[in-house]
């Protein structure tokens, strides 16, 4: 449903962040993208939006080829991609309500966006996923007073009201504690699967990517060097992306968090 063909970006600098990227993502389907800083995994997301214009190659959100698009058409292809940021980019000055709220700009008139009067179905829905993440008694406080974890739920909240076709996550939890971030993942997984979307999850925690998804990529220097299963990450595997650690101690880990998980939910 999501299908990325021969997808190349050679930036301004002369950096290859990818080469020649093959990915094909059914409906429903929720990977983690791992790899290294600079592994090209920011770029891959960036060009499936084109916030990074692709340099050549194609991505094809179901029928449709995004990388043809006129600036006009792409503008309302994504309403069907959203997008969730290590940084959360919420506006701070502005209310809860008001950021998940935003997340329905692409479909409203200009001058409703500018006076922010939106449907009440739309501030319906938005008093449903606030509930759902468990955020509705915060509604009508300043995104400023809330902790990083409440700011990454007024973000999925955001992406969510959209009603996406596919969830492209970027560090969802590089900015959390350990517990927190499992919480985060645990959530939007949990979303994905409620709703049979599918998404992309940016993450360079192998430990947390491990205990929550089906279909692990592994990214090194902007190539596709692993598609398979968590549980296919050996020691080796993990090598090649990563480069040399040593990895029995995080293959530990994974096991003993993954109790401690089971102890939380
Ligand atoms: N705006 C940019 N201009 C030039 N090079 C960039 C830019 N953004 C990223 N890069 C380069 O592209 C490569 C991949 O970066 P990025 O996609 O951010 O990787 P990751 O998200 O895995 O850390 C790196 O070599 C990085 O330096
Ligand atoms: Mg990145």
């Amino acid at each position: 449903m999501l299908r990325l063909d021969k997808l190349v970006k050679t930036y301004k600098t002369g950096d290859q962040a990818l080469k020649a990227v093959e990915l094909d993502i059914p409906n429903g389907q929720v990977l983690a993208l791992i790899g290294p800083s600079g592994a090209g995994k920011s770029t891959l997301i960036r060009c499936i939006n084109r916030l990074v214009e692709p340099t050549s190659g194609e991505v094809w959100l179901g029928d449709t080829e995004l990388t043809r698009l006129s600036p006009s058409r792409l503008r309302r292809e994504r309403r069907r991609m959203g997008m969730i940021f290590q940084e959360y980019a919420l506006v701070e000055r502005l209310t809860v309500m008001e950021n998940v709220l935003s997340g329905r700009l692409g479909y409203v008139g200009f001058w409703q966006s500018l006076t922010r009067r939106f449907p009440q179905k739309d501030v319906d829905e938005a008093f449903r996923l606030l509930d759902r993440v468990g955020l509705l008694h915060m509604a009508d406080k300043r995104a400023d007073e809330l902790s990083g974890g409440q700011r990454q739920r007024v973000g999925i909240c955001r992406a969510l009201i959209q009603d996406p076709a596919v969830l492209l996550v970027d560090e969802p939890t590089a900015s959390l504690d350990p517990k927190t971030s499992r919480q985060i993942m645990r959530l939007i997984c949990e979303l994905c699967a409620e709703r049979g979307l599918a998404a992309i999850i940016n993450i360079h925690d192998v430990a947390l990517a491990q205990m929550f998804v089906q279909r692990v990529i592994g990214l090194r220097l902007g190539a596709v060097v692993y598609d398979g299963p968590p549980d296919g990450l050996t020691p080796d595997k993990l090598t090649e992306i990563y480069g040399e650690e040593d990895w029995e101690a995080t293959i530990d880990k994974v096991d003993d968090e993954d109790e401690e998980a089971e102890a939380i939910a």
